[in-house]
C-alpha cells in the first residue's frame, strides 16, 4: 500500500505553503494533508512514521516563515471541523488544537469566564498558541491551562496534565507532533466587565502592532528584562529594507513583506538586525518566529 493510498481526497502534493501563511512566502510542502477526523489523522501519521517520512503541523501559519525551498514530507493541517469545537464545562473552555484562538477567547468573555481575554488579537490556533505559550504582559495561555491531547509522531495519543505541563516565556512542554484539543480552567466574571477589558486590550494592541497578512507577530522574543522592539528601534533600524523586507515602522519587532518580497530577503533581514543590534546595543537577539 503506497503512503497516499486511500487518503487521495485529504493529501494534496507539492502544495505551495506561501497562501496558509500570514507572510504569504515561501515554497512548497510535499505532501498537504488536511484530514476530516482523528482516526484519518492518526492513520496517516502511522504511515509517514513508517515509511520515514518527515512531519510538521501548521496552524494559522501566523507564526511561521518557510523558507524559499520549501519543506520535504507531510504537512498536517487541522481545519477540519472535527479538530476545532470549543465548549464550555462549568468553569472550563475546552477547545480543539485546530480552533481559532480569537474564537477561543470571545467565547469565554462571552459566557462570563475570565483569564484569557488578554489574549485577544493575538492570531492563531489553540495548538500553536499553546505550543509557543502565546501571550502578552498581562499573562499568558499556559497559566490557564490544565490539561491537553497530543498525539505523537508515532501516532499515539497522549493525555498531559499536571507536571508534564510546563508554560515558559513563549515555550511549552507542549512539543509532540500535534495538540487534539486542550481545556482551560478560568474564573467566573461579569461579562459586560469582561467584554469591556477585552475590547480595551484589542485597542492597545492595534495602536502599537502592524495589523495585517504581511507580517507574523513578532520577530524576537524579548531578551530578559528588556525589549527586542525597544532596542531594535534604538538601533535606529526601523524602515531598514533588504529587498522587499522591511522593520515595520510601527512596531520594530515587527518585519513586513511588500508585495515582492521572498524569504530569502526576510532572513537576511533577520540577520542584519540581529548583527546591528549586538554591535550596537550588545545584546544577542533570539527568534521567536519559527523558520521552515
Ligand atoms: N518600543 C519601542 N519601539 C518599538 C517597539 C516598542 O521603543 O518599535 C518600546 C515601547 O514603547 C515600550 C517597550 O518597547 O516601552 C515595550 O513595547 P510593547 O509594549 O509593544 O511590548 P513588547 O515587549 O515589544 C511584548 C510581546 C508582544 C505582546 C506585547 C504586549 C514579545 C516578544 N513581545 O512586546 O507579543 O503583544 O508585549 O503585551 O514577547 C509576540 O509574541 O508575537 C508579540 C507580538
Amino acid at each position: 500500500m503506497g503512503l497516499l493510498t486511500g487518503f487521495e481526497n485529504v493529501v494534496r502534493r507539492n502544495e505551495p505553503l506561501a497562501m496558509h501563511v500570514w507572510f504569504q512566502l515561501g515554497g512548497h510542502a510535499e505532501y498537504y494533508a488536511e484530514p476530516e477526523n482523528t482516526d484519518q489523522l492518526v492513520e496517516l501519521v502511522h504511515r509517514c512514521h513508517d515509511e520515514d517520512v518527515e512531519m510538521r503541523l501548521l496552524g494559522q501559519g501566523s507564526n511561521i516563515l518557510v523558507r524559499d525551498e520549501g519543506v520535504p514530507g507531510m504537512v498536517f493541517h487541522l481545519s477540519a471541523p472535527a479538530f476545532c469545537g470549543i465548549r464550555i464545562e462549568g468553569r472550563s473552555i475546552i477547545a480543539g488544537g485546530g480552533a481559532l484562538l480569537g474564537r477561543t477567547v470571545t467565547t469565554a468573555v462571552h459566557r462570563g469566564l475570565a483569564g484569557l481575554e488578554s489574549l485577544i488579537g493575538i492570531p492563531g490556533t489553540v495548538g500553536g498558541a499553546l505550543h509557543g505559550n502565546a501571550g502578552t504582559r498581562s499573562g499568558n495561555i499556559g497559566q490557564w491551562t490544565i490539561h491537553a491531547t497530543v498525539l505523537t509522531g508515532a501516532g499515539e495519543i497522549c493525555q498531559r496534565a499536571g507536571d508534564e505541563l510546563v508554560f515558559g516565556y513563549r515555550q511549552s512542554s507542549l512539543d509532540d507532533l500535534a495538540i487534539l484539543d486542550a481545556g482551560c480552567e478560568l474564573e467566573e466574571d461579569d461579562p459586560q466587565d469582561l467584554a469591556r477589558r477585552m475590547q480595551k486590550q484589542w485597542i492597545i494592541k492595534k495602536a502599537s502592532q502592524p495589523m495585517g497578512h504581511q507580517s507574523a507577530g513578532c520577530v524576537f522574543k524579548n531578551p530578559r528584562g528588556a525589549s527586542a522592539g525597544e532596542l531594535i528601534d534604538r538601533a535606529g533600524l526601523k524602515g531598514t529594507r533588504i529587498g522587499g523586507a522591511v522593520v515595520s515602522d510601527r512596531h520594530a519587532n515587527f518585519i513586513v513583506a511588500e508585495p515582492e518580497c521572498t524569504s530569502q530577503d526576510v532572513l537576511r533581514l533577520i540577520d542584519l538586525i540581529r548583527n546591528q543590534v549586538r554591535d550596537r546595543m550588545g545584546m544577542e537577539l533570539e527568534l521567536e518566529m519559527e523558520i521552515w
